[in-house]
């Protein structure tokens, strides 16, 4: 879907992570694994883990103060938020009315979006709505992951991959460029390939006390893989071409970082430049599905590697199945 009329685009980045970090080497000492297993096959070194008390509407706030103060934006000129989350701190209320707040924010429209990996581009996609249409003129969208609270810390192809931490934006109208498009889908029937059938960030603690599978996140990792490659790969072109937008013309892809061979073969099939054109922050972080994107643009924002003017590319995908992908003018 190509965009014109009012333009839309984000005004401030922010991010959160918890202090504590779990490196590979710790992971060892934990389950039947290597460093050099988990360094080939999957990109990541460490990745850090909420406080036992803290939860997703924590982390999401402290992302969106940051977000806040970057796009100089008061709490009180908010008038939406948006959480994308997988591990909501309870089943309810949603975990957006409790980041508001946190906030000091009141009366305004909150709610949780559910797209795993791919929440953050589903909710600045949402938020781009309604700014468009005129119905809200600043939108807050934060993704905030606890994903330690829902894994199985026994079960070595998975615990190997997942961080916490948050990551927001602010959406508003600008003058130029902004949201150029975007893409999203869904496919239901790949429901069975990454799930967790209950979860509430606040009860399990994050070192595996889920006592049954119920509780935890369950995964078919190399049928997966297969899938992010193609749909990543789909997601990005289906949203550039009727924009006519060629790769070469990406500042910056910046993408869910879920595995860095997924990225590496998604970056040959694109024909881009790895080395310029992706942003990986895999190694440090793992990956934090929705938060992963979300906390990818801020950081790649305060590292200077996205100015005015560029042009970068959201791109994810994940459990549902759920992608997206996005360009978006800075
Ligand atoms: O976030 C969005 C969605 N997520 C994804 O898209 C994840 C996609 N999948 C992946 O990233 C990869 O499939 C994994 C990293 C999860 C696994 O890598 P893989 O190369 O697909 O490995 P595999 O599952 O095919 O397992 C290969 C071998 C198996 O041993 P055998 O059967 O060949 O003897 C596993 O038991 O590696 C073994 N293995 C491990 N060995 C050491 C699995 N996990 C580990 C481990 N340490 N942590």
């Amino acid at each position: 879907m190509t965009e014109t009329g009012r333009h839309v685009g984000i005004l401030g980045t922010g991010s959160y992570l918890p202090e504590k970090v779990l490196t590979n080497a710790d992971l060892e000492r934990m389950v039947d694994t290597t460093d050099e297993w988990i360094t080939t096959r999957t990109g990541i070194k460490e990745r850090r883990i909420a406080a036992d008390d803290e939860t997703a509407s924590d982390m999401g706030a402290a992302a969106a103060r940051n977000a806040l103060a970057n796009a100089s934006i008061g709490p009180d000129s908010i008038d939406m938020i948006i959480v994308a989350t997988i591990t909501p701190d309870n089943y309810f209320p949603s975990t957006a009315c409790l980041l508001q707040h946190k906030l000091g924010i009141s009366d305004v429209p909150s709610f949780d979006l559910s797209a795993a990996c791919s929440g953050f581009i589903y909710g600045v996609s949402v938020a781009k709505q309604f700014i468009r249409s005129g119905h809200a003129e600043h939108v807050l969208v934060v993704a905030s992951e606890k994903l330690s609270a829902i894994t199985d810390w026994s079960d070595r192809s998975t615990c190997i991959l997942f961080g916490d931490g948050a990551g927001a934006a602010v959406l508003g109208p600008v003058d130029n460029g902004g949201i150029l498009g975007e893409h999203l889908g869904s496919d239901g029937s790949g429901g069975d390939l990454l799930y967790c059938r209950a979860t509430a960030s606040r009860v399990n603690g994050p070192h595996g006390v889920s006592p049954v599978a119920v509780n935890t996140l369950q995964m078919q990792g190399n049928v997966l893989f297969k899938h992010a490659v193609r749909l990543m790969t789909d997601a990005a072109l289906t949203v550039i071409k009727p924009l006519g937008i060629k790769t070469d013309d990406i500042k910056l892809i910046i993408p869910h970082q879920a595995n860095i061979r997924i990225l590496n073969a998604v970056g040959k099939k694109l024909g881009i430049d790895a080395e310029t054109q992706l942003y990986l922050n895999l190694e440090k972080r793992g990956n934090m599905s929705a938060a992963s994107t979300a906390i990818a643009l801020a950081e790649a924002v305060e590292e200077g590697r996205v100015e005015k003017g560029d042009i970068i590319l959201l791109d994810a995908f994940g459990g549902g199945l759920t992608w997206g992908a996005m360009v978006i003018q800075w």
